[in-house]
C-alpha cells in the first residue's frame, strides 16, 4: 500500500526521535547506528523530494542555520543565579543551620547533584519545540545562540508527551559541557592540526557556544545536563526531586548521579563521595552543589546579590602539588609564536605525571612573578593542561634569576619582532627549523596530507639529519636512507614510503589547509576547493573576489593573497607538483547517490588503488569520508597494516570492509 509522503515523513521523525531518545538520553541503544543512518537517509531523501514538508523541528534541521554577524542580546524572564561557595565541610554545615534559621525548620531536605564544569544556558520550550537557547551571560542578558544549541544532539528539538501533553512554556536550565576523554581526542586533533589546544572543558564549551558558525558548532563532542527551571507554564513541579524526574519523561537529559537528602548529613556523604570518585568520571566536576528540595520552601528564602539562599557550591579543594621549576624554554611554532614553556621537577598531580608546564606569554610570567629556579604551586583543577599557579618567595635561596624572553629565536637565530596588538613575539624567518619542523607536522597532519605513521619524533629526525629541508623532500625519501636512522627499520621504511606515495593524490581543500595559509582552517579551505576550479585559479585571485566568498574576511583574503604573492611558498608548490604531488579536484557528488549519507573512514594501504582515489569513488557515489572512526561511522576499510582505527571500530561495533568487500560494494553500487 503508498503510503502518503506526509505520513512517512511523520512516521520517520517520531521513530529517529524515538532513537535519538534511547541513545543520547538514556544512553540505551535499541538499533545499530548502520539502521539509524538508514532511517535518517530515508526522511533526508523524501525531505529533499517534498521540500515544502520541511520543518524546523525536523531531525535533520540541527545544523541548518547559515552563519551569524554577531549574536542577539536576549533577557532571561527570571535571571539566571550564580552559586554561593562553601570550602569544606563545615561550610556545608554553616549554609544548612542558615536554612533552618530562615525557614524555621528542624530539619530540611536536600538534594546534591556534581556540580559540572561547562557553560549554563537556558533551553525555552513553547509547546514542546525548542525555540530558542541562550547563554547565561551576566545573569540577566545572555546572548542568543540557539542556532549552535541545535546542534548539540542530547538537546531535544521537540519534547516528549509527559501524561499526554508536553507543557504550554519550559524554561529549563542545564550546563552544556564535554566529557574528559572527547576532549583529550579533540585537543590531540587540533595539536596536530597545529591549533592551540583548549585549556579546558569549560574553555571549549565557552568557544563552541560563542561560534558564529553552527557547522563549527555542530563538529564539537558537546552534551547537555539539564538542573533548573525558569518560567513553566501548564505543568507543575514542586520540588527538585520531582524536576530530576519529569525532566528525563520530556525527554530531557539529567545527570542520573543526585541524591535525596533528608538534613545536610547525607548531602555532605554525596559531597566527601564524589570529592574521592570523581577521577572516574567520564566528566570534570569541581564540587557538589547543594539545594533545598522543595520549591516553596526556596521562595521563602530568596535571593541575596544574586545567589540563592537555598543552594550552594560545596567546592573541591583544587589540585595543587609543589615542585621546582628548574628551567623555562622557549618553544617555535609553526607561525612562529614564541611560547615559554616550564620545566618541571616531575610531580604526580591526581594519577598524572606533570613535567612541563605553558607559561603563555612573557607577561604571564611577569605577572605571575616567576623565577626561574623557584618552588612553585602547580595545578591541574580541572584543566587538562597543568599549570603554574605561583611561586613560593619565602623559599628562595638567593640563586634564582629571572628568565627574559630571547630576542633571537632560539632555533635559527633570527630576531624575534613583536607586532603591534600582540602579546607574543614572533620569529619571522619563514626557513626557521623549529618552525619548519612544525609545518611538516602540519602538512602531514589529519586535515592536511593524513600521513599514516609519521610523528613527531620521526619528523625531527628527518629535518635534523637534513633528509628533508623542504616540504617536497618528503616525496623524494628512500629506503636506503630510512633504514639508516635510529628506530626504522625495513618494515617501517616500507610502510611509510607507502602512505607518503599514497598521499601524493590529495583532495584539493585537504591540500589547501595543509599549505597553512594563516587562518585558512578546514571549512575556509573546502570553501576555497569549492569555489575555484584549479589551484591556477586560486593562485591569481585577488583579494576583493576572495572577500566575497562566504566566510572569508578582509583579514584572510588578504592573508591568501600575500601567501601565494611569495616567490618562496609559489616555489614550494611548484616543487610538490614536481616530485608528483597530485591535487584531486572535488567531484560533484551524485545527489541521492546510491551511498548517500553513509560514512567511511579508511585505514592501512590498499592494494589496487590509492586511499585518495577509494575517497574519491565513494564520495562519487554520494558518501563522504572522514579521518577518524566514531559511532556514526558506517564502514571502516581496513586495507594492509592498518592502524588503530581498526581496533577502534571493532571496539565501537563498527563495520569493517576488507579490500576486497570494500571492491564488491564499489561494483555493486557503480
Ligand atoms: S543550579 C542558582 N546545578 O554553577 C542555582 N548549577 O555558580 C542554579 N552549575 O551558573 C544553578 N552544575 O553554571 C546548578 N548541578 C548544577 C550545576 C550548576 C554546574 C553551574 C551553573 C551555575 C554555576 C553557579
Amino acid at each position: 500500500m503508498a503510503v502518503n509522503p506526509k505520513q512517512e515523513i511523520a512516521r520517520l521523525r517520531e521513530e529517529i526521535e524515538h532513537h535519538n531518545h534511547l541513545y543520547y538520553i538514556l544512553d540505551r541503544p535499541e538499533i545499530s547506528d548502520a539502521e539509524y543512518d538508514a532511517l535518517f537517509r530515508r526522511l533526508s531523501q523524501l525531505e529533499s523530494e517534498h521540500p515544502d514538508l520541511v520543518s524546523p523541528d525536523s531531525p535533520t534541521q540541527r545544523v541548518g542555520a547559515t552563519p551569524a554577524e554577531n549574536f542577539a542580546t536576549i533577557c532571561h524572564s527570571i535571571p539566571m543565579l550564580s552559586l554561593g561557595n562553601a570550602f569544606d565541610e563545615d561550610g556545608l554545615r554553616d549554609f544548612d543551620r542558615r536554612v533552618r534559621g530562615i525557614l524555621q525548620l528542624d530539619e530540611v531536605d536536600y538534594v546534591a547533584e556534581p556540580k559540572l564544569d561547562g557553560l549554563s544556558v537556558e533551553l525555552v520550550y513553547r509547546r514542546g519545540v525548542f525555540e530558542q537557547g541562550s547563554t547565561r551571560g551576566d545573569g540577566r542578558h545572555g546572548e542568543d545562540v540557539t542556532a549552535n544549541l541545535r546542534t548539540i544532539p542530547s538537546i531535544p528539538l521537540r519534547l516528549r508527551a509527559h501524561n499526554g501533553a508536553v507543557p504550554e512554556l519550559l524554561e529549563i536550565r542545564g550546563e552544556v559541557y564535554i566529557e574528559r576523554a572527547d576532549l583529550l581526542e579533540l585537543n590531540a586533533r587540533r595539536e596536530s592540526d597545529g591549533l592551540p589546544p583548549f585549556a579546558n572543558p569549560r574553555n571549549l564549551a565557552a568557544g563552541s557556544l560563542r561560534q558564529l558558525d553552527p557547522s563549527v558548532t555542530a563538529e564539537r563532542p558537546l552534551r547537555i545536563y539539564c538542573y533548573d527551571v525558569g518560567r513553566i507554564e501548564g505543568l507543575t513541579i514542586e520540588s527538585q526531586a520531582a524536576l530530576l524526574d519529569v525532566l528525563p519523561r520530556l525527554g530531557l537529559r539529567v545527570n542520573p548521579l543526585y541524591e535525596v537528602s533528608r538534613g545536610i548529613e547525607p548531602a555532605i556523604d554525596f559531597y566527601r563521595r564524589l570529592m574521592e570518585e570523581r577521577e572516574e568520571l567520564p566528566y570534570e566536576t569541581d564540587g557538589a552543589v547543594v539545594k533545598v528540595d522543595d520549591f516553596e520552601a526556596r521562595r521563602t528564602a530568596g535571593t541575596v546579590s544574586r545567589s540563592p539562599r537555598w543552594a550552594i557550591a560545596g567546592k573541591f579543594p583544587a589540585q595543587q602539588e609543589i615542585t621546582r621549576l628548574t628551567d623555562i624554554v622557549v618553544s617555535v611554532g609553526r607561525t612562529g609564536v614564541l611560547t615559554p614553556v616550564a620545566i618541571l621537577e616531575p610531580v604526580r598531580i591526581h594519577g598524572v605525571e606533570v613535567t612541563s608546564a605553558t607559561l603563555h606569554n612573557e607577561d604571564e610570567i611577569e605577572r605571575k612573578g616567576v623565577l626561574i629556579g623557584d618552588t612553585v604551586v602547580v595545578q591541574r583543577a580541572g584543566d587538562v593542561i597543568p599549570q603554574v599557579v605561583k611561586p613560593l618567595p619565602e623559599h628562595r635561596t638567593g640563586t634564582e634569576r629571572p628568565f627574559t624572553m630571547p630576542t633571537r629565536c632560539p632555533a635559527c637565530g633570527t630576531e624575534v619582532v613583536r607586532f603591534e596588538g600582540e602579546v607574543a613575539r614572533r620569529c619571522v624567518n619563514t626557513s626557521c627549523p623549529a618552525r619548519f619542523q612544525q609545518s611538516i607536522l602540519h602538512f602531514i597532519g589529519r586535515g592536511g596530507l593524513d600521513v599514516e605513521g609519521l610523528g613527531y619524533k620521526l619528523v625531527g629526525k628527518l629535518v635534523e639529519t637534513g633528509l628533508v629541508s623542504s616540504l617536497a623532500d618528503l616525496f623524494r625519501l628512500d629506503r636506503d636512507a630510512l633504514i639508516e636512522l635510529e628506530r626504522v627499520g625495513p618494515k617501517l621504511a616500507d610502510n611509510l614510503l607507502a602512505a607518503l606515495d599514497e598521499a601524493k593524490r590529495v583532495p584539493f581543500a585537504r591540500f589547501l589547509f595543509a599549505l597553512g595559509i594563516p587562518d585558512v582552517g578546514e571549512s575556509a579551505a573546502e570553501i576555497l576547493a569549492g569555489e575555484f576550479d584549479s589551484l591556477d585559479a586560486l593562485t591569481e585571485a585577488d583579494e576583493e573576489t576572495l572577500t566575497e566568498l562566504p566566510d572569508i574576511g578582509p583579514k584572510t583574503a588578504a592573508g591568501i593573497v600575500r601567501f601565494f604573492g611569495n616567490p618562496e611558498n609559489r616555489a614550494t608548490i611548484a616543487d610538490l607538483r614536481h616530485v608528483g604531488l597530485e591535487i584531486v579536484l572535488p567531484t560533484v557528488p551524485q545527489i541521492g547517490g546510491p551511498l548517500k549519507g553513509s560514512r567511511f573512514v579508511f585505514t592501512g594501504t590498499l592494494t589496487s588503488m590509492p586511499r585518495s582515489d577509494a575517497a574519491e569513488r565513494v564520495k562519487s557515489l554520494g558518501a563522504s569520508v572522514a579521518s577518524n572512526v566514531s559511532r556514526t561511522t558506517d564502514y571502516v576499510v581496513v586495507g594492509e597494516n592498518p592502524g588503530s582505527k581498526a581496533d577502534k571500530a571493532s571496539d565501537l561495533g563498527v563495520r569493517r570492509l576488507d579490500e576486497a568487500e570494500f571492491l564488491a560494494l564499489l561494483e555493486e553500487h557503480a
